[in-house]
């Protein structure tokens, strides 16, 4: 597969956490920027996350921080410290960090980068999808430029995971997804139809990243994610959300497609959910099915050749 550049937008987040460790190991995905989202934690912890897990990946890329609001002016009522803990990093306490932000905003460093790469970035968007409707809104010719969008969000055949109608990315800022669907970039939805069919858990964790320099963090960090799908789902293992997304952007062979447009519904009860109509020439694909054991090994060998040689 060629090289294809890359931009991770992210809510660091557990799960997060555990998509830019894979995406750092992908040799064939040329990281030319992470850029900070609210979500999982407030935009000033999620930029700290961020800095953080770039020192431990030993990721030498530039952070960018991004919108701190939603695109209609709003703020997050809460953050799912439930989910991803007080700190969005499962409140193991955090590692040190040296480096730091850098003085663009993450909206104008998509837009430059897009110019840069013109034709050829793709953004790998794993949280609300804020940052990247500013762009649209800020630069007219920013979604043209593009060549393509993958999403870890929405869900179509899949009842959702904040209402029965909504997943959480989608429907943290529904009008942002909405201004990002509605320029006709190509773009791929990872939604939670194909998420929540892979799960990984510590028994399969341990071996992946067990005696790496980070590995106790990272299973000190799952098991805080582990204990929210105990409490809510009697399970000790948990769906791959973010992971999911990246894996797409480098084996979409893994998985099973329908190409269409897709909306998503702003108002009522419904808000948040993603609306697809199936068209063999929308610009959309959905993904509806993944070979889940492909994928954990894929992840897991990926993680074993980059980082113990
Ligand atoms: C998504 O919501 C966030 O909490 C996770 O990081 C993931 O991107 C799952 O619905
Ligand atoms: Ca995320």
């Amino acid at each position: 597969m060629t090289e294809k550049h890359v931009v991770f937008d992210t809510d660091p987040g557990i799960d997060d956490a555990m998509a830019l460790l894979y995406l750092n190991a992908c040799e064939n995905l040329k990281l030319h920027a992470i850029t900070t989202i609210l979500g999982n934690a407030d935009i000033e912890q999620c930029t700290r996350n961020a800095l953080i897990l770039r020192d431990l990946f030993r990721i030498d890329v530039p952070v960018y921080k991004g919108s701190a609001i939603h695109i209609n002016g709003t703020e997050p009522d809460d953050y799912p410290d439930f989910v991803h803990g007080a700190d969005g990093l499962g409140d193991v306490g955090l590692p040190e960090y040296s480096g730091d932000i850098e003085r663009e905003d993450a909206v104008s460093a998509l837009i430059d980068l897009s110019k840069k790469h013109e034709g050829e970035l793709v953004i790998l968007a794993v949280g609300r999808l804020t940052n990247l409707a500013l762009a649209v809104q800020q630069d007219d010719g920013f979604a043209g430029r593009l060549q393509e969008i993958i999403i870890m969000g929405g869900a179509y055949q899949h009842p959702g995971n904040v209402t029965p109608f909504a997943e959480a990315n989608i429907i943290g800022d529904p009008e942002a997804a909405e201004i990002v669907f509605r320029t006709e970039t190509p773009l791929t939805m990872v939604g939670l139809d194909v998420t929540t069919q892979t799960r990984m858990s510590h028994e399969y964790l341990e071996p992946v990243v067990g005696g790496l320099a980070f590995g106790d963090f990272l299973l000190a960090i799952n098991r805080t994610y582990a204990d929210y799908h105990v409490r809510t789902e009697d399970r000790h293992d948990f769906p791959v959300h973010d992971s999911s997304a990246l894996v797409y952007a480098t084996r979409p062979d893994l998985f099973e497609t329908v190409t269409g447009h897709l909306s998503c519904t702003a108002e009522g009860e419904e808000r948040g959910r993603t609306v697809f109509r199936e068209d063999a020439n929308g610009p959309h694909k959905v993904c509806i099915n993944i070979d889940s054991n492909a994928m954990l090994e894929e992840y897991g060998q990926r993680i074993a050749s980059f980082y113990r040689g």
